[in-house]
Protein backbone atom coordinates (compact mmCIF):
# COMPACT_ATOMS: atom_id res chain seq x y z
CA UNK A 1 0.00 0.00 0.00
CA UNK A 2 1.19 3.49 -0.85
CA UNK A 3 2.21 5.17 2.00
CA UNK A 4 0.60 9.16 2.10
CA UNK A 5 2.70 11.42 3.95
CA UNK A 6 1.04 13.58 6.36
CA UNK A 7 1.44 16.54 8.54
CA UNK A 8 -0.27 17.02 11.85
CA UNK A 9 -0.68 20.67 13.57
CA UNK A 10 -0.92 21.58 16.81
CA UNK A 11 1.07 19.36 19.74
CA UNK A 12 -1.87 19.08 22.09
CA UNK A 13 -4.51 16.79 23.33
CA UNK A 14 -6.09 16.35 19.82
CA UNK A 15 -3.20 16.73 18.33
CA UNK A 16 -1.52 13.89 20.00
CA UNK A 17 -4.31 11.75 19.50
CA UNK A 18 -4.48 12.44 15.21
CA UNK A 19 -0.70 11.07 15.43
CA UNK A 20 -1.42 7.87 17.74
CA UNK A 21 -4.72 7.03 15.49
CA UNK A 22 -2.63 7.60 11.83
CA UNK A 23 0.20 5.21 13.76
CA UNK A 24 -2.72 2.59 13.55
CA UNK A 25 -4.74 3.17 10.89
CA UNK A 26 -1.56 2.19 8.24
CA UNK A 27 -0.25 3.28 4.78
CA UNK A 28 -0.52 6.45 6.34
CA UNK A 29 3.29 8.38 7.24
CA UNK A 30 2.92 11.45 9.52
CA UNK A 31 6.35 13.28 7.82
CA UNK A 32 5.63 16.50 9.80
CA UNK A 33 4.74 17.70 12.89
CA UNK A 34 3.97 21.22 13.48
CA UNK A 35 3.11 23.62 16.76
CA UNK A 36 4.32 26.69 18.52
CA UNK A 37 5.04 24.10 21.50
CA UNK A 38 8.51 23.67 20.61
CA UNK A 39 8.61 20.92 23.98
CA UNK A 40 5.58 19.42 23.51
CA UNK A 41 5.84 19.11 19.51
CA UNK A 42 9.32 17.81 20.06
CA UNK A 43 8.10 15.14 22.54
CA UNK A 44 5.37 13.78 20.26
CA UNK A 45 8.44 13.80 17.01
CA UNK A 46 10.82 11.53 18.96
CA UNK A 47 7.70 9.06 20.49
CA UNK A 48 6.64 8.53 17.35
CA UNK A 49 9.70 8.98 15.16
CA UNK A 50 8.02 11.58 12.92
CA UNK A 51 10.70 13.46 10.51
CA UNK A 52 10.09 16.72 10.61
CA UNK A 53 8.98 19.72 12.73
CA UNK A 54 7.99 23.13 11.83
CA UNK A 55 7.38 25.93 14.59
CA UNK A 56 5.67 27.91 12.24
CA UNK A 57 2.88 26.04 9.83
CA UNK A 58 3.04 28.18 6.67
CA UNK A 59 6.09 25.75 6.58
CA UNK A 60 3.81 22.76 5.77
CA UNK A 61 1.94 24.43 3.06
CA UNK A 62 5.06 24.47 1.30
CA UNK A 63 6.59 21.48 1.55
CA UNK A 64 5.88 19.47 -1.35
CA UNK A 65 5.87 15.77 -0.09
CA UNK A 66 3.35 16.52 2.49
CA UNK A 67 -0.59 15.50 0.53
CA UNK A 68 -2.96 15.56 3.47
CA UNK A 69 -2.94 18.24 6.58
CA UNK A 70 -4.43 17.91 10.43
CA UNK A 71 -5.30 20.87 11.75
CA UNK A 72 -5.77 20.52 15.05
CA UNK A 73 -5.28 23.89 16.61
CA UNK A 74 -7.43 26.31 18.89
CA UNK A 75 -10.21 27.19 16.76
CA UNK A 76 -9.37 30.45 15.87
CA UNK A 77 -6.63 29.32 13.40
CA UNK A 78 -9.47 26.53 11.69
CA UNK A 79 -10.40 29.04 8.67
CA UNK A 80 -6.40 30.54 8.31
CA UNK A 81 -5.02 27.01 8.44
CA UNK A 82 -7.85 25.31 6.15
CA UNK A 83 -7.93 28.00 3.73
CA UNK A 84 -4.27 27.48 3.14
CA UNK A 85 -4.48 23.81 2.76
CA UNK A 86 -7.30 23.77 0.41
CA UNK A 87 -5.16 26.56 -1.48
CA UNK A 88 -1.92 24.75 -1.50
CA UNK A 89 -3.96 21.77 -2.86
CA UNK A 90 -3.31 19.55 -0.06
CA UNK A 91 -6.30 17.23 1.68
CA UNK A 92 -7.15 18.87 4.69
CA UNK A 93 -9.05 16.98 7.88
CA UNK A 94 -10.19 19.51 10.72
CA UNK A 95 -10.62 19.64 14.26
CA UNK A 96 -14.04 20.85 15.02
CA UNK A 97 -15.85 23.17 15.11
CA UNK A 98 -14.48 24.28 11.30
CA UNK A 99 -14.14 27.97 11.94
CA UNK A 100 -15.27 30.12 14.38
CA UNK A 101 -17.71 32.03 12.02
CA UNK A 102 -20.53 30.59 9.06
CA UNK A 103 -19.21 33.69 6.84
CA UNK A 104 -15.62 31.73 7.01
CA UNK A 105 -17.07 28.30 6.74
CA UNK A 106 -19.16 28.94 3.47
CA UNK A 107 -15.99 30.91 2.27
CA UNK A 108 -13.93 27.81 2.44
CA UNK A 109 -16.89 25.79 0.57
CA UNK A 110 -16.74 28.27 -2.04
CA UNK A 111 -12.86 27.81 -2.09
CA UNK A 112 -13.33 24.04 -2.35
CA UNK A 113 -15.16 24.28 -5.52
CA UNK A 114 -12.28 25.57 -7.55
CA UNK A 115 -9.90 23.39 -5.73
CA UNK A 116 -10.66 19.40 -5.63
CA UNK A 117 -9.37 18.28 -2.00
CA UNK A 118 -10.48 15.47 0.10
CA UNK A 119 -12.15 17.42 3.36
CA UNK A 120 -13.15 15.71 6.49
CA UNK A 121 -14.22 16.90 9.82
CA UNK A 122 -13.69 15.31 13.26
CA UNK A 123 -17.01 14.63 14.30
CA UNK A 124 -15.11 11.28 15.71
CA UNK A 125 -18.32 9.92 17.88
CA UNK A 126 -20.63 8.79 14.76
CA UNK A 127 -17.84 6.30 14.73
CA UNK A 128 -18.18 3.97 17.29
CA UNK A 129 -19.22 0.50 15.87
CA UNK A 130 -22.78 0.64 18.08
CA UNK A 131 -23.55 4.22 16.70
CA UNK A 132 -22.99 3.32 12.76
CA UNK A 133 -25.26 0.38 13.49
CA UNK A 134 -28.43 2.54 15.30
CA UNK A 135 -27.77 4.74 12.43
CA UNK A 136 -28.60 1.74 9.74
CA UNK A 137 -31.24 0.56 11.98
CA UNK A 138 -33.15 4.05 12.19
CA UNK A 139 -32.81 4.18 7.76
CA UNK A 140 -34.45 0.54 7.80
CA UNK A 141 -37.28 1.41 9.99
CA UNK A 142 -36.34 -0.54 12.68
CA UNK A 143 -37.22 2.10 14.96
CA UNK A 144 -40.65 3.20 13.28
CA UNK A 145 -41.62 6.61 13.50
CA UNK A 146 -39.07 8.84 15.61
CA UNK A 147 -41.12 10.36 18.13
CA UNK A 148 -38.53 12.01 20.36
CA UNK A 149 -34.74 12.97 20.29
CA UNK A 150 -32.89 14.12 23.68
CA UNK A 151 -30.42 14.15 25.74
CA UNK A 152 -27.06 15.98 27.31
CA UNK A 153 -23.07 16.37 26.77
CA UNK A 154 -21.60 17.00 30.18
CA UNK A 155 -18.32 17.39 31.70
CA UNK A 156 -16.66 19.16 34.59
CA UNK A 157 -13.41 20.25 33.63
CA UNK A 158 -14.43 23.66 33.96
CA UNK A 159 -16.39 23.39 37.32
CA UNK A 160 -14.08 25.60 39.00
CA UNK A 161 -13.75 29.43 38.71
CA UNK A 162 -9.73 28.66 38.65
CA UNK A 163 -9.79 25.81 35.73
CA UNK A 164 -8.82 27.69 32.84
CA UNK A 165 -8.53 27.04 29.16
CA UNK A 166 -7.86 29.20 25.98
CA UNK A 167 -11.57 27.87 25.12
CA UNK A 168 -12.55 30.42 27.88
CA UNK A 169 -11.08 33.42 25.49
CA UNK A 170 -13.95 34.41 23.21
CA UNK A 171 -10.28 35.74 20.24
CA UNK A 172 -9.32 31.97 20.29
CA UNK A 173 -12.51 29.81 20.71
CA UNK A 174 -15.25 32.00 19.41
CA UNK A 175 -18.47 33.43 20.82
CA UNK A 176 -19.92 29.87 21.82
CA UNK A 177 -18.23 27.55 24.13
CA UNK A 178 -20.46 25.18 25.62
CA UNK A 179 -22.54 24.66 22.41
CA UNK A 180 -19.79 24.64 20.21
CA UNK A 181 -17.05 22.82 21.61
CA UNK A 182 -19.25 20.06 22.80
CA UNK A 183 -22.79 20.58 21.83
CA UNK A 184 -22.02 20.72 18.09
CA UNK A 185 -20.70 16.98 18.57
CA UNK A 186 -24.44 16.45 20.10
CA UNK A 187 -25.99 17.93 17.52
CA UNK A 188 -23.68 16.50 14.92
CA UNK A 189 -24.77 12.92 16.20
CA UNK A 190 -28.60 13.42 16.38
CA UNK A 191 -28.70 14.55 12.95
CA UNK A 192 -26.31 11.12 12.11
CA UNK A 193 -28.45 8.67 13.35
CA UNK A 194 -31.64 10.43 12.84
CA UNK A 195 -30.39 11.61 9.04
CA UNK A 196 -32.56 14.50 9.50
CA UNK A 197 -31.44 18.04 9.78
CA UNK A 198 -32.52 20.58 12.95
CA UNK A 199 -34.63 22.70 11.35
CA UNK A 200 -35.30 25.50 14.05
CA UNK A 201 -33.90 25.71 17.74
CA UNK A 202 -35.05 27.29 21.28
CA UNK A 203 -32.01 28.02 23.46
CA UNK A 204 -31.12 29.26 27.16
CA UNK A 205 -27.63 29.50 27.75
CA UNK A 206 -26.14 30.96 31.06
CA UNK A 207 -22.48 31.36 32.41
CA UNK A 208 -21.86 30.55 35.75
CA UNK A 209 -18.74 31.66 36.44
CA UNK A 210 -18.98 35.44 35.29
CA UNK A 211 -15.40 36.13 36.72
CA UNK A 212 -12.36 33.51 36.24
CA UNK A 213 -8.79 33.08 37.75
CA UNK A 214 -6.98 33.09 34.68
CA UNK A 215 -3.43 31.24 35.52
CA UNK A 216 -0.18 33.07 34.65
CA UNK A 217 0.67 30.43 33.26
CA UNK A 218 -0.01 28.21 30.62
CA UNK A 219 -2.71 25.19 31.16
CA UNK A 220 -2.58 22.16 28.80
CA UNK A 221 -6.21 21.29 28.34
CA UNK A 222 -7.89 19.07 30.40
CA UNK A 223 -5.11 19.47 32.69
CA UNK A 224 -6.33 22.46 34.80
CA UNK A 225 -7.42 20.12 37.63
CA UNK A 226 -4.41 18.29 37.84
CA UNK A 227 -2.68 21.94 38.74
CA UNK A 228 -5.34 23.75 40.63
CA UNK A 229 -4.25 25.45 43.88
CA UNK A 230 -0.49 25.64 42.93
CA UNK A 231 -0.39 28.60 40.21
CA UNK A 232 -0.76 32.50 40.81
CA UNK A 233 -4.05 33.61 39.01
CA UNK A 234 -5.47 37.12 37.25
CA UNK A 235 -9.48 37.83 37.39
CA UNK A 236 -11.11 37.94 33.51
CA UNK A 237 -14.68 38.00 32.71
CA UNK A 238 -15.60 35.36 31.05
CA UNK A 239 -18.18 36.19 27.71
CA UNK A 240 -19.31 32.53 26.98
CA UNK A 241 -21.54 29.82 28.30
CA UNK A 242 -20.74 26.95 30.55
CA UNK A 243 -24.19 25.45 30.07
CA UNK A 244 -27.14 25.54 28.27
CA UNK A 245 -30.61 23.77 27.51
CA UNK A 246 -31.78 23.99 23.62
CA UNK A 247 -35.24 22.52 22.56
CA UNK A 248 -34.87 21.73 18.73
CA UNK A 249 -37.40 21.08 15.79
CA UNK A 250 -36.25 18.51 12.90
CA UNK A 251 -37.25 19.04 9.42
CA UNK A 252 -39.56 16.12 9.81
CA UNK A 253 -41.10 18.07 12.86
CA UNK A 254 -39.39 15.80 15.06
CA UNK A 255 -39.30 17.23 18.85
CA UNK A 256 -35.69 17.13 20.62
CA UNK A 257 -33.96 18.56 23.87
CA UNK A 258 -30.54 18.82 24.80
CA UNK A 259 -28.58 20.10 27.83
CA UNK A 260 -24.47 20.75 27.55
CA UNK A 261 -22.30 21.81 30.19
CA UNK A 262 -19.00 22.27 31.34
CA UNK A 263 -19.79 22.57 35.06
CA UNK A 264 -21.41 19.77 35.95
CA UNK A 265 -19.40 17.59 38.93
CA UNK A 266 -18.97 14.33 38.48
CA UNK A 267 -19.62 14.24 34.69
CA UNK A 268 -16.02 13.70 32.67
CA UNK A 269 -17.49 13.14 29.22
CA UNK A 270 -21.19 12.30 29.78
CA UNK A 271 -22.29 12.32 25.92
CA UNK A 272 -26.03 10.44 25.64
CA UNK A 273 -28.55 10.62 23.78
CA UNK A 274 -32.03 8.75 23.57
CA UNK A 275 -33.69 8.24 20.63
CA UNK A 276 -37.77 7.19 21.27
CA UNK A 277 -39.21 5.70 17.66
CA UNK A 278 -42.86 3.98 17.21
CA UNK A 279 -41.32 0.36 17.25
CA UNK A 280 -38.62 0.95 20.03
CA UNK A 281 -36.20 2.95 21.55
CA UNK A 282 -32.60 3.34 21.55
CA UNK A 283 -29.80 5.09 24.00
CA UNK A 284 -26.55 5.14 24.44
CA UNK A 285 -23.88 7.33 26.50
CA UNK A 286 -20.53 7.88 24.92
CA UNK A 287 -18.77 6.83 28.50
CA UNK A 288 -19.90 3.29 28.09
CA UNK A 289 -19.76 2.87 23.88
CA UNK A 290 -19.47 -1.43 23.80
CA UNK A 291 -23.23 -1.24 25.06
CA UNK A 292 -26.30 0.46 23.83
CA UNK A 293 -30.17 0.21 25.52
CA UNK A 294 -32.97 -1.02 23.76
CA UNK A 295 -36.20 -0.05 25.49
CA UNK A 296 -39.91 -1.86 24.34
CA UNK A 297 -42.78 -1.44 25.00
CA UNK A 298 -44.20 -4.99 24.64
CA UNK A 299 -41.34 -7.56 25.96
CA UNK A 300 -38.66 -6.67 27.89
CA UNK A 301 -35.87 -3.97 27.03
CA UNK A 302 -32.74 -5.31 26.09
CA UNK A 303 -28.54 -4.29 25.90
CA UNK A 304 -26.82 -4.89 22.82
CA UNK A 305 -23.16 -5.10 23.21
CA UNK A 306 -20.48 -4.21 20.46
CA UNK A 307 -19.91 -7.65 18.61
CA UNK A 308 -19.49 -7.69 14.86
CA UNK A 309 -21.25 -10.81 14.53
CA UNK A 310 -24.21 -8.33 16.47
CA UNK A 311 -24.35 -5.82 14.69
CA UNK A 312 -25.56 -4.81 10.63
CA UNK A 313 -22.81 -6.14 8.60
CA UNK A 314 -22.46 -2.96 6.72
CA UNK A 315 -21.33 -1.44 9.40
CA UNK A 316 -18.98 -4.58 11.13
CA UNK A 317 -15.89 -3.06 9.07
CA UNK A 318 -16.13 -0.14 12.48
CA UNK A 319 -16.04 -3.37 15.13
CA UNK A 320 -12.13 -4.21 14.98
CA UNK A 321 -12.19 -6.62 17.53
CA UNK A 322 -14.77 -9.51 18.71
CA UNK A 323 -17.85 -8.67 21.20
CA UNK A 324 -16.08 -8.75 24.82
CA UNK A 325 -13.22 -7.12 24.12
CA UNK A 326 -13.94 -3.20 24.73
CA UNK A 327 -13.26 -0.44 21.92
CA UNK A 328 -13.69 3.35 23.17
CA UNK A 329 -12.23 7.01 22.57
CA UNK A 330 -9.40 6.67 20.23
CA UNK A 331 -11.02 4.19 17.87
CA UNK A 332 -13.16 6.52 16.99
CA UNK A 333 -10.89 9.26 15.18
CA UNK A 334 -9.60 5.92 13.82
CA UNK A 335 -12.74 4.80 11.56
CA UNK A 336 -13.22 7.87 10.76
CA UNK A 337 -9.65 8.31 9.10
CA UNK A 338 -9.79 5.07 7.60
CA UNK A 339 -12.63 5.90 5.65
CA UNK A 340 -11.04 9.56 4.87
CA UNK A 341 -7.59 8.03 3.57
CA UNK A 342 -9.50 4.97 1.88
CA UNK A 343 -10.62 8.16 -0.32
CA UNK A 344 -7.72 9.49 -1.25
CA UNK A 345 -6.35 6.12 -2.07
CA UNK A 346 -9.38 5.25 -4.56
CA UNK A 347 -8.91 8.66 -6.39
CA UNK A 348 -12.10 9.47 -5.63
CA UNK A 349 -13.81 12.84 -5.98
CA UNK A 350 -15.11 15.09 -3.35
CA UNK A 351 -16.85 17.22 -5.45
CA UNK A 352 -19.00 14.21 -6.94
CA UNK A 353 -18.40 11.02 -4.69
CA UNK A 354 -20.65 10.47 -2.08
CA UNK A 355 -17.97 10.30 1.41
CA UNK A 356 -18.38 7.71 4.48
CA UNK A 357 -16.45 10.52 6.57
CA UNK A 358 -17.98 14.00 7.45
CA UNK A 359 -16.93 16.97 5.48
CA UNK A 360 -16.43 20.98 5.25
CA UNK A 361 -20.50 21.01 4.70
CA UNK A 362 -21.31 19.04 7.56
CA UNK A 363 -18.92 21.68 9.71
CA UNK A 364 -20.85 24.34 8.26
CA UNK A 365 -23.79 23.09 8.89
CA UNK A 366 -22.87 22.69 12.90
CA UNK A 367 -22.03 27.15 12.25
CA UNK A 368 -25.35 27.36 11.08
CA UNK A 369 -26.83 25.67 14.36
CA UNK A 370 -24.73 26.93 16.80
CA UNK A 371 -24.57 30.74 15.30
CA UNK A 372 -29.46 29.96 15.39
CA UNK A 373 -28.64 28.72 19.03
CA UNK A 374 -26.98 31.76 20.42
CA UNK A 375 -29.62 34.57 18.45
CA UNK A 376 -32.45 32.17 19.94
CA UNK A 377 -31.04 32.40 23.35
CA UNK A 378 -30.26 36.49 22.40
CA UNK A 379 -33.95 36.95 21.49
CA UNK A 380 -35.64 34.26 23.50
CA UNK A 381 -37.34 33.05 20.34
CA UNK A 382 -37.50 30.01 18.01
CA UNK A 383 -34.64 30.82 15.44
CA UNK A 384 -34.58 29.13 11.96
CA UNK A 385 -31.16 27.26 11.15
CA UNK A 386 -30.42 29.32 7.80
N1 LIG B 1 -13.14 15.80 18.12
C1 LIG B 1 -12.90 15.76 19.41
O1 LIG B 1 -13.26 14.81 20.13
C2 LIG B 1 -12.12 16.89 20.04
C3 LIG B 1 -11.70 16.81 21.38
C4 LIG B 1 -10.93 17.85 21.89
C5 LIG B 1 -10.63 18.95 21.10
N2 LIG B 1 -11.08 19.02 19.81
C6 LIG B 1 -10.74 20.18 18.97
O2 LIG B 1 -9.34 20.13 18.68
C7 LIG B 1 -8.78 21.44 18.62
C8 LIG B 1 -7.58 21.50 19.53
O3 LIG B 1 -8.00 21.27 20.85
P1 LIG B 1 -7.05 20.66 21.96
O4 LIG B 1 -7.93 20.24 23.08
O5 LIG B 1 -6.14 19.68 21.36
O6 LIG B 1 -6.25 21.97 22.38
P2 LIG B 1 -4.78 22.05 23.02
O7 LIG B 1 -4.68 23.38 23.65
O8 LIG B 1 -4.52 20.83 23.83
O9 LIG B 1 -3.84 22.00 21.72
C9 LIG B 1 -3.74 23.05 20.79
C10 LIG B 1 -2.40 22.95 20.13
O10 LIG B 1 -2.28 23.95 19.11
C11 LIG B 1 -0.99 24.51 19.20
N3 LIG B 1 -0.96 25.86 18.62
C12 LIG B 1 -1.44 27.01 19.12
N4 LIG B 1 -1.13 28.03 18.30
C13 LIG B 1 -0.43 27.50 17.26
C14 LIG B 1 0.18 28.05 16.11
N5 LIG B 1 0.12 29.35 15.83
N6 LIG B 1 0.81 27.21 15.24
C15 LIG B 1 0.88 25.87 15.50
N7 LIG B 1 0.32 25.31 16.60
C16 LIG B 1 -0.33 26.11 17.46
C17 LIG B 1 -0.70 24.54 20.71
O11 LIG B 1 0.69 24.67 20.97
C18 LIG B 1 -1.23 23.18 21.10
O12 LIG B 1 -0.24 22.19 20.86
C19 LIG B 1 -9.91 22.39 19.04
O13 LIG B 1 -10.41 23.04 17.91
C20 LIG B 1 -10.98 21.51 19.66
O14 LIG B 1 -12.28 21.96 19.42
C21 LIG B 1 -11.81 18.01 19.29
Amino acid sequence: MKRIKTAVIGSGFMGSAHVEALQRIGGVEVAAISSNDVDAANEIQDRFSIEKFYEDWHDVMKDEEIEVVHNCTPNFLHFEINKAAINSGKHILSEKPLTMTSLESEELLSLLKSNNVVNGINFNYRFYPLIQNARVEVEKGNLGEIFLVHGNYLQDWLFFDTDYNWRLETEQSGYSRAIADIGSHWCDMAQFVTGQKIKRVFANLVTIHQKRKKPVVNVATFKGKEESGSIDYNEITVNTEDAGSVLIEFESGTHGVFTVSQVSAGRKNHFSFEIDGSKKAVSWNQERPNEMWIGYREKPNEIIIKDPALIDKSVRKYAHYPGGHPEGYPDGPKNLFNNFYQFIRDGKDPQKDQTDFPTFADGHIENKIVEAILKSNKEQKWVEVD
